[in-house]
Order: C-alpha cells, then structure tokens, then sequence
C-alpha cells in the first residue's frame, strides 16, 4: 500500500458517509459508537490545528526528507478532516450535536498564545495519544468484526494511517530543538485537554441518544476501559513511557497493523498523486 520513495501517502478512501445506517453502529453498544463519534467530531478542528503547528515548525527546518514527510504528514491530516467532516453531517442529521463546538472554537481562537514550538509540543502530544488509541482500535477494540460500515472502513483507514505518521511530529519537534521541560509541562496539559474533550462529548452524545440511564451503557464502559484488554491498562504504560528523558517515538514498529488495516479495505483505497495532494493540503 505504499507509493514508492513516499514517507506517507494520501489515499482516497471511497465511502458513503451518508447513507443509513444501525445508529448504535458499534456492535450495538452505546459507550463504544459514541466514543468514537466523539473522536470524529472533535478531530476536523484538532487536525486542522495540528497541520497548522507542523507547517510553522517546516520554516525552522532544513532537512529535505523531514520537510517532504511533513508535507505528508500535512496531505493525510486534510484527507481525515474531509471525510470526518462528512462523518460529522451525518451525526448532526441524527441530533447528535457537538456540544464542544463553541468552546474548542474559542480555544483554537487563543491559540497564538502558545508559541510555534509549543503548539508544536501539544501537537506532538495528541499524536501519541492518538497512536496508544488507534494501536489499540486495530488490535483490541473489534472495529473490524463488530463495527458496521461506514464507519468501520472510516476507522480502520483513519487509525492506520496515524500509525503511519506517528513519528513525524515528533521528530519534527526534536530537530527544531525542542526542550524536554516544554514537552513535559505540554503533554500534561494536552493530556487533560485530550480526556476531558472526548470523554465530555462522549457521555454528552450517549445523553442525547437517551443511553446514560441504562445499566448496558455502563456495563460497555466498564469493559471498553478495564476489561482484558482495555484502553486503560493498554494507554497507561504508554503513556507513562513518553514521561521517560530521551523517549523518542519510534519510526516504522506498526508496518504489520498498518498493513492488515489497509489491506483489509483495498478494493476502496487509491493512492492520490502526490503533487495533486500536496496542493490540496495546502
Ligand atoms: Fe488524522
Ligand atoms: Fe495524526
């Protein structure tokens, strides 16, 4: 799946957002569906935000090949926000409102007040809590058994994807000479952000569907956190890793999820000539 001499490339992935579908779409379980259309729903402004960070850290860099994967980086960022945009229509048009939208509006207004290299940081951060999450949506979640089309493919192709450009912020942050002490003080503070979005929206959608009062909904929390192989025990010593002086997101240790991803869903996937896609990046 992947374009020769290309870091990252940007595929079209081809879907039908807006025809009908089960509404409880993962496995029927309400914590499940509404987690990951909150993610969808907050993701089209932390995306944009993120490709904005990267292309002002790209004027204090010189390295050809960074500048090409962040371009990359850049071209996939865009293609997600598309298709999430049109993900998110269709929650709306089933009164799934984004509570958040006033208030991530209003924060994304401040966002001049942290500089480039802290914007950067913060970028940095949501791209490893992405990477612990979208690890654990491919392997544990059962999105490719039990989740319901669109938004199965959508996932699938979203989470490999971030896999695959997992390192770039990173070491794009590292070679602008960005500080350990920053890095810190910014991923406590983007973890609270990160948490605190998502989980709100979430339990705000479940509240909309007329799902917070059911002993079902809560049952499917407990086991999507705590169960086996849940998000809590899975995210925790990743993220405490990240904590540890001299971490250094690693390049290339997902090729066998990302290409089980991909593959799975090749019969939609094309490859966007890179020119093309870097223009519409831009
Ligand atoms: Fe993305
Ligand atoms: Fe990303």
């Amino acid at each position: 799946m992947y374009e020769e001499g290309r870091a990252y490339p940007v595929r079209k992935l081809s879907l039908d957002l807006h025809a009908p579908a089960r509404r409880l779409w993962f496995g029927g379980d309400a914590f499940r569906t509404h987690w990951f259309n909150s993610l969808s729903q907050g993701l089209p402004l932390a995306e944009r935000y993120a490709s904005d960070c990267v292309k002002a850290a790209m004027a204090h860099v010189d390295d050809p090949e960074l500048l090409e994967r962040s371009r990359d980086f850049v071209g996939q960022e865009a293609t997600h926000s598309f298709l999430h945009r049109q993900c998110n229509e269709q929650l709306e048009a089933m009164g799934l409102h984004y509570w958040l939208d006033g208030y991530t509006a209003w924060r994304m207004s401040k966002a001049h007040w942290l500089s480039w290299r802290s914007g950067l940081a913060l970028t940095v951060a949501w791209e490893h809590f992405t990477t612990i999450l979208c690890e654990h949506t491919l392997a544990h979640s059962g999105i490719e058994s039990e989740a319901d089309e669109p938004y199965r493919s959508l996932w699938m192709w979203h989470c490999a994807e971030e896999l695959e450009h997992s390192a770039l912020s990173h070491d794009l942050y590292l070679a602008c000479r960005g500080s350990y002490l920053r890095m810190l003080l910014i991923y406590l503070y983007g973890s609270m952000l990160f948490v605190t979005d998502f989980l709100t929206q979430a339990f705000f959608n479940i509240y909309q569907d007329g799902q917070l009062f059911k002993l079902a909904t809560w049952r499917d929390v407990a086991r999507y956190f705590l169960g086996r192989k849940g998000l809590f025990w899975y995210a925790l010593p990743r993220w405490l890793g990240f904590l540890r002086p001299g971490f250094r997101t690693p390049r290339g240790q997902h090729a066998a999820l990302i290409d089980a991803a991909l593959g799975a869903l090749k019969e939609r996937l094309r490859i966007i000539p890179k020119a093309h896609a870097q223009r519409s990046a831009a």
